[in-house]
């Protein structure tokens, strides 16, 4: 479901298409760089390194202290880092994307993953679950004379097949569809709202144009398409259509598919337009598992679903609606140049209307409550079973869904082989491991979701950390969202990981493509100037790839948002705009973004390793000091979003810091210090293994060491706020959210934000002192007890 990273929009219009974009070049240095070793090689390389040393390591290995020290015992990361195969990663991949696999439609796929795990010595089982879902039955889209009724326009809905992709021709396809859209047969005049975001409806109704009873034809970008919809109904309108311009993924970017990775004029990007930042999953049972006999509420009253029809369109049907407003209403660069698409190029002129033709939208599709299937995999742990990492990745998808999901059910799979053969070897890991292999992620990433709220008991008390993986690769550029937490292993990972066709690893190629963000090494608040700058000239500041906080674009949600468990997202973007329709395929994956499978490998390959860390350190690498920097960033943003807020009602000046959120800060600050002294002391006084002579000695080593590890893997649930976000109370974590009128993105203390856009100061300090209390509490389970 993550959607394309996309930088660098050059407008269309006059603008002519770069030949060589970034993205491209990079590709092809890479592209034209042979494939290394074999899988053959690598194995012999492997069995060999391993077979001169297993007497003197597999002891160390299971009980989890193998180190990276040179002292003779085998780091399973190291030993892992040489499994990933790329010929097993095409077969993977193929496999997946050789049939159909929309939510609940393709069993197979879920008994194929589960028997995958069990053959690689991983218990497994199919978790199902009832969700109330929806499958098209019968659309269209047309313009017509209203007093004549003569049809000007008969939209075609279909993405044109492609020879020599026999993705573009299955004829299990789905046609143009919204997931959860509402059925209905509309007809009304026709308005154009460009992205259909809260400004844009604003700007439309300031411009004196009323969107009641009309049909909404807005564009693809910006905020989630459910909130286009949502926005469109709150103005009164009748329908929406949301085509994919091609100023945002289309020929303005780059050469089209066959001939580049870019959009098509034929092609529409599927999707879902519930309501994800009300509550994702099952739209009859929030908070809820979706059992086959659980209460369920009407739909009616479903909360995340929408009222009025809406489908997807290509810039091929959507041309004919635009000209169609072209000297009614405003001229849209009037209102902004934002406004504006690339369809310029072709002569379109961007009106907002209402036109004088009538538009009729019919989205007729059936809602049934169906069973989806999860495939969990679990390795359980030798020391400390109790305690689980959770790797993640959903297996559903729109179409043939190459990058996504199936590039990161590919990398799933290749890390259950990687377990499997480190078990062959005698590895266990330390904690459990759980892999999940989730349905009906794209409808609203109901399959996690459902998970999470049947096991939330032991999720909170046990989990350590949740690890998802979604479109693995899609693009060269590596992106990760994430809760500060995990941040510093997080590098640590990609600093190991060879970027494919260069020199750098992961980690710098990371902080190329990115700004990066400016890091400063102190983090106290206090000594900055209004700019976030430390006047101090010996002040220490570094570049850090950049790791923004986790929304709700994909299955992390419920165990970051309403579980309140660290977690951890990744993938490779930023090369594709063919997302969500049937030309993301296997072909496309294999002649533009990932040919020879490196850039899978090398996700397999950080992923693998962030669990393995996860899994097998005696102490766990997760820093409440990284949380601490990054919490002052986030009150940072804050503050500048509270700030525009107040300039614009009360007088400019009112409320230019929250000193509640900041003195929170600095005490967690302190408190996060006082565990890296523990750390320390455990290292100088007894070692991390606590393999020393003595019992008493070896008790006291242990105490400590799972006081730290108890402290650093529960501090992200005294995040969680049994009371929610206002509003939207599914919503648990007080830092950390959906964006109200965003959708995926984050918004950082969504409750204080909100409040501040709505006006509500009063309720303004109260959410920023109930905070600053959940930030004290978090402070003081850091101290050790
Ligand atoms: C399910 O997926 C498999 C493997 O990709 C494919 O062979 C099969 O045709 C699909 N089934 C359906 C009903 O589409
Ligand atoms: C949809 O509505 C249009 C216009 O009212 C009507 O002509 C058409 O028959 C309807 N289609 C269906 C499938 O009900
Ligand atoms: C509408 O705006 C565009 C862009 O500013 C301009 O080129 C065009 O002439 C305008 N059309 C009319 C009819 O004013
Ligand atoms: C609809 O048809 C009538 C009769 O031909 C014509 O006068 C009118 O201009 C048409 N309306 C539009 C918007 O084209
Ligand atoms: C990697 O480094 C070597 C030696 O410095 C150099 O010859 C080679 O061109 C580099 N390769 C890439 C892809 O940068
Ligand atoms: C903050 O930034 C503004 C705009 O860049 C600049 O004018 C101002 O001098 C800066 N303030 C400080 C204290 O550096
Ligand atoms: C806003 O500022 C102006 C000029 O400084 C002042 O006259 C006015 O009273 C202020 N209004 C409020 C609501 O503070």
């Amino acid at each position: 479901m993550t959607l394309p990273d996309i930088e660098e929009k050059p407008l269309c219009g006059s603008y002519v298409a770069p030949n060589q974009p970034a993205h491209r070049a990079r590709m092809n240095i890479w592209r034209g760089i042979a494939i290394g070793l074999s899988a053959m090689a690598l194995f012999l390389t492997l069995y060999a390194a391993t077979h001169l040393s297993v007497p003197l390591c597999m002891h160390d290995m299971r009980s989890g202290t193998a180190r990276d020290q040179g002292d003779g015992r085998i780091d399973p990361g190291q030993l892992f880092l040489r499994i990933p195969s790329t010929d097993r990663l095409r077969e993977h991949l193929q496999y997946y994307t050789s049939g159909t696999h929309v939510a609940g439609i393709n069993r197979t796929q879920a008994v194929h993953t589960r028997d995958y795990f069990e053959a690689q010595g991983i218990e497994a089982k199919i978790v199902e679950y009832y969700p109330w879902l929806n499958y098209p039955v019968d659309q269209r889209v047309a313009l017509f004379n209203e007093s004549t009724h003569a049809v000007e326009f008969e939209a075609g809905l279909k993405e044109d097949a492609i020879a020599g992709d026999s993705a573009s021709e299955d004829p299990n396809n789905l046609p143009a569809f919204l997931g959860l859209s509402a059925s209905g047969n509309v007809t009304g005049q026709l308005v154009y709202a460009n992205y259909g975001t809260l400004d844009d409806f604003r700007a439309l109704k300031a411009a004196g144009v009323s969107i009641k009873d009309k049909v909404v034809l807005v564009r693809y970008g910006g905020i989630l398409r459910g909130l286009k919809v949502h926005g469109a109904e709150r103005g009164g309108a009748r329908g929406v259509l949301i085509y994919s311009d091609p100023a945002d993924d289309g020929y303005c970017i780059g050469k089209v598919y066959p001939s580049g990775p870019w959009r098509p004029e034929s092609s529409f990007q599927r999707g879902s337009v519930s309501l994800i930042q009300v509550y994702p999953g099952d739209p009859l049972t929030p908070g809820h598992p979706a059992t086959k006999d659980a209460p369920r509420l009407d739909p009616k009253d479903a909360k995340s679903l929408n009222h009025i029809p809406s489908l997807p369109l290509s810039y091929r049907d959507a041309e004919p609606l635009l000209r169609a407003l072209v000297g009614h209403g405003k001229n849209a660069s009037e209102i902004s140049e934002n406004w504006v698409g690339g369809l310029t190029s072709r002569g379109v002129e961007y009106w907002t209307g209402p036109s004088a033709l009538s538009v009729n939208l019919l989205n007729h599709v059936e809602f049934k409550t169906t069973p989806i299937q999860n495939v969990i995999g679990r390795i359980t742990g030798s020391e400390e079973p109790g305690r689980a990492i959770i790797i993640g990745n959903h297996r559903d998808a729109w179409c043939a869904g190459a990058s996504d999901p199936s590039s990161g059910s590919a990398v799933l799979l290749e890390l259950a082989r990687a377990f499997g053969e480190l078990m062959k070897l005698g590895w266990r890991p330390r904690r459990t491991i759980i892999l999940a292999s989730w349905d009906a992620e794209e409808y609203s990433l109901v399959g996690s979701t459902e998970w999470v709220e049947d096991n939330i008991d032991w999720i909170r008390a046990d989990v350590v950390a949740y690890v998802n993986v979604d479109a693995a690769v899609m693009g060269s550029e590596f992106g990760a969202s994430a809760s500060p937490i995990l941040k510093d292993l997080l590098f640590a990972a990609t600093k190991k990981v060879a970027f494919p066709g260069s020199n750098e690893t992961v980690y710098d190629a990371w902080l190329r493509q990115s700004q990066g963000d400016l890091v400063s090494d102190r983090a106290d608040l206090d000594n900055e100037d209004d700019n976030g700058s430390f006047p101090d000239p010996n002040r220490a500041e570094h570049h850090t790839p950049p790791v923004r906080p986790l929304g709700a674009g994909s299955d992390y949600t419920p165990f970051m948002s309403h579980a309140g468990v660290s977690s951890l997202n990744l993938g490779f973007g930023g090369g594709l705009g063919t997302y969500h329709s049937n030309y993301d395929s296997f072909k496309q994956m294999t002649t533009f973004v990932d040919p020879n499978f490196e850039l899978h490998q090398a996700m397999t390959r950080v992923c693998g390793l962030v669990v393995i860390h996860l899994a097998d350190d005696a102490v766990l690498k997760l820093s409440p000091i990284s949380y601490a920097k990054s919490l002052a960033s986030y009150i940072r943003e804050l503050e500048r979003q509270v700030a525009g807020y107040t300039a614009a009602s009360l007088n400019g000046t009112a409320m230019k810091r929250l000193h509640r959120l900041r003195a929170a800060q600095r005490q967690f600050l302190t408190n996060a210090h006082l565990v890296e002294q523990s750390k320390h002391r455990l290292r100088a006084v007894y070692g991390e293994d606590c393999q020393m002579a003595g019992r008493r000695r070896r008790m006291n080593c242990r105490k400590l060491r799972k006081s730290i590890n108890d402290r650093v893997s529960r501090l992200e649930r005294h995040f969680i706020d049994p009371d929610g976000i206002p509003g939207r109370e599914w919503y648990k974590h007080a830092l950390v959210g959906p964006g109200r009128w965003l959708g995926y993105d984050a918004q950082v203390f969504p409750a204080i934000a909100e409040a501040a856009e709505d006006h509500k100061w009063k309720m303004l300090r109260q959410y920023e002192k109930r905070i600053a209390e959940i930030i004290y509490e978090a402070a003081w389970f850091l101290r050790e007890v």
